[in-house]
């Protein structure tokens, strides 16, 4: 057991730095054995800082050796400073002084990808959140900014490239076949932003103009084997980038953007200043290797990464409790990017399914926690998708209350007021708040308090007066160490139809004589009750149109309502909300009835009349389609019993296929393309539809199905095709073609990781082929690897959070399993440890026959020996009561 209890930092203590960091000179000696660093920081005390202590202070870590240290040229004898493995006491400092410090560090022995370690043979640096710490001591905190001169020296034959952040001002031989090359970043930057990479790389270049002319070198980064698949990061940065001049009036401003893809990567990519670091599978892309998904992902992560030059990196957090001022602000931010370049009402799709089936279940868990927490135990922890998406949400929220042009000239004015500072939300907020004249101080609340609102919207109509009325009364429930909440400022969409799918003008007084039939309210009290006037029958709402806040809704929806709102409402969106939530109703009206209940017959027709018609948008309709996935129904029921609503679910599924056989045949067919491969909505709409058709056709068993997906298994031009086809025959029953297809796609594949990654998820994440015999074969094949985060991810991750039935089974097995190989990953990597904790994290929410089992296995985590900060936060909180 862990004998001491981490510590927990609150916001309330925050203290402006006792000493700031002018000037950082780096030199870093990078061997097979190890490295050596060399830092030499000008340091003045910080007039701001009422701390008068003369004690610097510097933060470090257990990975990091002191070899020496000298303050302004002179060496300091033992009993001059304290150092260890949390950091390292100068006291009785002038107030300017230089410091020398050289560390000694084992990259290649560096598991946790935390500070400078090795990936597939080349050194790279991961320093956010508190990664810099790890290379060298230094007082490691955002609103310490520098800036940085970076001299990296290795083997010429085995590192030709050496990089850093900003421009390379120098670089030369060493003799002994080594090399050097000095960097330097003219922008004052926090420590976490710094980056170094050193290996045998091959360059991919393009160039960007800027908007006033620059010319920017771009620079794409990979070993040899991957350099075919730069071309897709290479034109969405570009697209980024004239989007951000669009958009945000944001140009880019060094000479240099550099980009480096890494096998072994704890997160999706790093926005260190001038270059980028990605996880292999969030940059590299090829039309036969990545499936539509993919590139999708690829082009959002790249725009994400680049936007954070300016909001994150030329504007940055004070403190980590301001962490969702540039990750909620910049998935905001990327989020449009993605909806003008593709479908905008698909991305909306996308993004509420994945907020409403992740992010409320965090919110109503035991992690729940503000968009600007007041406290944590450790910072990776809070990587969370509140922080991001329900972040970027609440900037979407400031938006729809000021409108664009306001917004913009709110976010013109953040920029410009903080540029080059370290700030808090508050101060985007106030940016907002001065630029628009508006008062967003009960708006603030979306900061502070956590949980997921929930709206209760009742209605009546007078047909005596004409006058239609909507009342939603506020609630928002309480989460650890929050109760009694107050009521929050939530913007609010609304149209009105009429019986023949008209919409009506929204006319909210009698003597109103607006024409608008499309409005958003605003809700700042616990009840509303909004009028509609001059209306001759009694309307069908359309609420919350294009989810204009991230709450619950709770509105008594007739079957009727969500079938005439799913074909007739104009907001895309909404109309496949219903959709969904005629399936939710019906799947929820089975759970734990006998096989023999019928499936209501007008779902059936619902889904037929999508599936035949042609003249739809099919990218909506290719989102229509999809049934909701388990994870949410999960999400929304109480008490939930997952293997009744696997059942309810799949029993639902099997109808539909076998009603619509013939349907989903056509559809296949319908669907064919013969053309190259195109990434516009169409195609990947008509890709997504057929795969979708094939899907069902295997789920059933389809004879006619099974040769379709051979046939496009082994014809198939692109990897979304050929794992559609793959897919669909592992969650089949035919074993046989099952096997086969598995193992010629390995054969095939084998020597491409990310193919891999996909390969392993396919079997891990299906009911059928996920079973947990198989997924412990997984481990052991010669293609898993322990170190690698992702394939961690894809088998693991893919049998714990995404293979529902097969995980939750009743004898606890599932859980026990995961325990085991959460406590394994704790020793080597805990910020991936502690992430594999989060299916069991609400073991609460379950039904008797699964809750002890998952206790019991946060329990067996919680009782391991020398259990890392990480876990123990995450399990303590857990099983708090
Ligand atoms: N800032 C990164 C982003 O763009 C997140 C990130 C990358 C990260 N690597 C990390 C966070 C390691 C914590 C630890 O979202
Ligand atoms: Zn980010």
């Amino acid at each position: 057991m862990r004998t001491s209890q981490p510590k927990t930092i609150y916001l309330s203590e925050y203290q402006v730095p006792a000493y700031l960091v002018d000037h950082v000179d780096l030199r870093f000696e990078l061997f097979e054995e190890g490295a050596r660093v060399h830092s030499t920081l000008s340091v003045r005390r910080n007039p701001e800082s009422p701390n008068r202590s003369g004690q610097f202070e510097l933060d470090g870590d257990s990975l990091l050796k002191l070899e020496s240290a000298a303050l302004d040229g002179r060496a300091l004898e033992e009993g001059e400073y304290t150092a260890g493995s949390s950091g390292m006491v100068v006291p009785g400092v002038p107030d300017e002084f230089e410091l020398n410090v050289v560390t000694w560090l084992e990259p290649q022995n560096n598991t946790r990808l935390e500070g400078l370690y090795k990936s597939s043979g080349m050194f790279c640096t991961q320093c956010e959140a508190e990664g810099f710490r790890c290379i060298t001591y230094f007082p490691d905190r955002p609103d310490v900014m520098s800036r940085y001169r970076t001299r990296v020296e290795a083997d010429l034959a085995h590192y030709p490239v050496l990089l850093s952040n900003g421009n390379d001002v120098d670089r030369g031989e060493l003799g002994d076949g080594r090399h050097f090359v000095t960097w330097e970043d003219p922008f004052p930057k926090p420590s976490y932003l710094f980056a170094l990479v050193a290996g045998d790389l091959v360059e991919k270049k393009d160039a960007f103009t800027t908007e006033s002319g620059r010319e920017i070198d771009l620079r794409m980064y990979v070993e040899p084997r991957n350099a075919q698949k730069c071309d897709h990061a290479l034109a969405s940065l570009k697209r980024a980038m004239r989007w951000d001049e669009e958009v945000y009036g944001r140009e880019y401003d060094l000479n240099i953007f550099m980009i480096v893809a890494v096998d072994d990567f704890n997160m999706g990519a790093m926005e260190n200043k001038g270059l980028n670091i990605f996880n292999s599978s969030c940059v590299l892309a090829s039309e036969d290797t990545a499936t539509d998904i993919a590139f999708e992902r690829i082009e959002s992560i790249v725009a994400h990464e680049y936007f954070h030059n300016w909001s994150g990196n030329r504007v940055t957090c004070r403190d980590w409790f301001q962490l969702s001022l540039k990750e909620g602000f910049t998935v905001f931010r990327d989020t449009e990017f993605s909806s003008d370049v593709g479908s905008a009402t698909v991305k909306r799709i996308e993004d509420v399914t994945m907020l409403r089936t992740a992010q409320f279940a965090e919110d109503a868990g035991p992690m729940a926690h503000p968009v600007r927490p007041s406290s944590y135990m450790e910072i990776t922890n809070f990587y969370t998708l509140t922080i991001y998406e329900k972040g970027a949400e609440v900037v979407r929220m400031i938006r729809t209350l000021l409108g664009p042009e306001l917004f913009r000239q709110g976010s013109d004015l953040y920029f410009d007021r903080h540029d080059g500072q370290a700030v808090t939300t508050d101060d985007f907020v106030r940016a907002m708040e001065d630029a628009s004249g508006r008062d967003l101080s009960q708006f603030r609340l979306w900061y502070e308090q956590a949980g997921t609102p929930v709206l209760k919207v009742t209605d009546d109509y007078d047909s005596a007066r004409g006058v239609y009325s909507l009342t939603i009364r506020q609630h928002i429930p309480d989460t650890p160490g929050q109760k009694n909440k107050l009521p929050q400022h939530i913007p609010f969409g609304v149209g009105l139809l009429d019986s023949h799918g008209n919409s009506l003008p929204l006319q909210m007084s009698a003597s109103d004589e607006a024409e608008i039939t499309e409005r958003v309210l605003e809700l700042t009290d616990a009840e509303h009750i909004f009028e509609f006037h001059g209306l001759a029958e009694r309307p069908v709402p359309s609420l919350l149109r294009g989810f204009t806040a991230p709450v619950r809704l709770v509105y008594p929806w007739t079957r009727e309502q969500s079938m005439f709102l799913m074909s007739h409402d104009p907001d895309g969106f909404n109309r496949w909300d219903a959709g969904q939530r005629l399936a939710v109703d019906v799947i929820n009206s089975l759970v734990g009835k006998p096989s023999e209940t019928p499936v209501e017959p007008r779902l059936v027709t619902a889904y037929r009349s999508l599936i035949s018609n042609a003249e739809l948008d099919q990218a909506l309709v290719a989102k229509m389609l999809l049934l909701p996935s388990e994870a949410y129904l999960f999400e929304i029921t109480d008490e939930a019993d997952v293997q009744a609503i696997h059942t309810a679910r799949n029993r639902v599924l099997n109808e539909l296929a076998l009603t619509l056989r013939d349907e989903l045949v056509a559809c296949y067919h319908r669907n064919h393309q013969s053309g190259p491969y195109e990434l516009t909505p169409q195609a990947i709409a008509q890709r997504a539809l057929r795969n979708t058709a094939l899907a069902w056709l295997l789920h059933i068993n389809d004879d006619e199905g099974r040769e379709l997906a051979l046939r496009q298994f082994q014809e198939a031009g692109n990897m979304t095709d050929q794992s559609g086809a793959l897919r669909a025959l592992v969650n089949s029953d035919f074993e046989d073609d099952r096997e086969r297809a598995l193992e010629s796609f390995y054969q095939q594949w084998q020597k491409d990781p990310q193919v891999i990654e996909q390969w392993f998820s396919i079997q891990t994440s299906s009911p059928r082929a996920g079973r947990l015999a198989n997924v412990r074969a997984l481990l052991e094949h010669e293609a898993f690897d322990w170190k690698n985060p992702n394939k961690v991810r894809s088998v693991i991750g893919g049998f714990a959070g995404q293979n529902l039935v097969q995980f939750h089974n009743p004898d606890a097995s599932g859980y026990q399993f995961l325990a085991e190989q959460i406590c394994r990953l704790d020793d080597s990597n805990p910020q991936i440890a502690a992430r594999l904790v989060s299916p069991l994290t609400r073991w609460r929410k379950f039904a008797r026959l699964y809750r002890e089992g998952m206790k019991a296995a946060l329990e067996k985590v919680r009782d391991k020996e020398g259990l890392s900060a990480d876990v123990y936060e995450v399990v303590h909180k857990s099983l708090a009561d």
